[in-house]
């Protein structure tokens, strides 16, 4: 018998998938295999009886890769398995970074009990008037699963896309469509675009990238998207660049206090990937690659 112990709630989808030699168990230090969404294992000692880890979600930052690499165990992510939900998310923040729909939203509960709603509505949809995205600059930095997805999605809405990624080619993360553009050099995304939207993992290459410096070479009024990791963004120095108004809009998926409440900031406690159905996919994925390295020996997305 294998012991699948879970750190946080999986989908029943993925459990349900678990065969009879395998059984959930609430007590860790007997688990052969780990299922994880966002709990931090960082400081865990974890049992000898332990094979491997599935982490149902894209980054494996909450987990210790070296030390589980020195202790034989074998870590698993479900990458794409929810890019659809958060490409889904960034397009939304895309229209939320352009049109006055939180300020709007905010003054319609504000002001419910004016007698007098319909002139004031007049003054504040002159106040919140918005931009259109069709035909903008978008620069998209990292073309992994999630990274392709917004960038496609983003040209079906006309965009203009560029895209960044010193690791993958725009023909293997794109239809090759004649309106993607490929830029080798990442200060052209932050010099040429409206919208700058980001999707690399957080490793010690990419940690604060965007920074005062980054800030500095946006154009005046960009809009800069986060939905990948906190630790990827400067916040303090965001949080200038929005001060001053270099940046427009910067919409966050990470309850970061540096820019909380601030005019121009959105901020979401890490929605992206919060879906039904990406917690479905995430974790069916992640109980197939674990009871395939248990049972076989198979070893994909490590
Ligand atoms: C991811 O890394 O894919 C997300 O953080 C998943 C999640 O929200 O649990």
């Amino acid at each position: 018998m294998h012991y699948i112990h879970c750190l946080n709630n999986i989908s029943k989808y993925g459990t349900d998938l678990l065969p009879e030699s395998y059984e959930l168990t609430d007590e860790f230090d007997k688990a052969t295999g780990i299922l994880v969404r966002s709990a931090a294992m960082h400081d865990m000692e974890f049992p000898e009886s332990l094979l491997a880890i599935g982490r149902a979600g894209a980054g494996v930052n909450n987990i210790p890769i070296d030390r589980c690499a020195e202790e034989g165990i074998v870590v698993f992510n479900t990458p794409g398995a929810n890019a659809n939900a958060v490409k889904e998310i960034v397009l939304c923040a895309l229209l939320l970074g352009s049109r006055g729909i939180v300020d709007g939203i905010e003054w319609c509960r504000e002001n419910a009990d004016d007698e007098n709603i319909a002139k004031a509505a007049e003054k504040a949809k002159k106040a919140f008037a918005g931009r259109e995205i069709l035909g903008k600059k978008l620069g998209v930095i990292g073309l992994g699963a999630i990274g392709a997805e917004v960038a496609n999605a983003a040209i079906d809405l006309g965009m203009d896309v560029y895209g960044y990624d010193p690791y993958v080619s725009v023909g293997a993360a794109w239809r090759m469509s004649s309106a993607a553009h490929h830029v080798t050099n990442i200060d052209d995304i932050f010099r040429e675009c409206d919208y700058i939207t980001i999707h690399v993992p957080a490793m010690e290459s990419t940690i604060g990238m965007i920074d005062s410096h980054a800030c500095s070479l946006m154009k005046d009024g960009a809009v800069f998207l986060n939905f990948s990791r906190d630790t990827l963004v400067d916040n303090a120095a965001m949080a200038e660049a929005l001060e001053s108004g270099k940046v427009h809009a910067y919409i966050t998926d990470f309850a970061v206090p540096e820019v909380m409440g601030m005019e121009g900031a959105i901020v979401l406690p890490h929605l992206g990937a919060s879906t039904a159905e990406a917690e479905d996919n995430c974790a069916m994925m992640a109980v197939r690659e674990l009871v395939d390295y248990i049972d076989n020996g198979n070893i994909k997305n490590s």
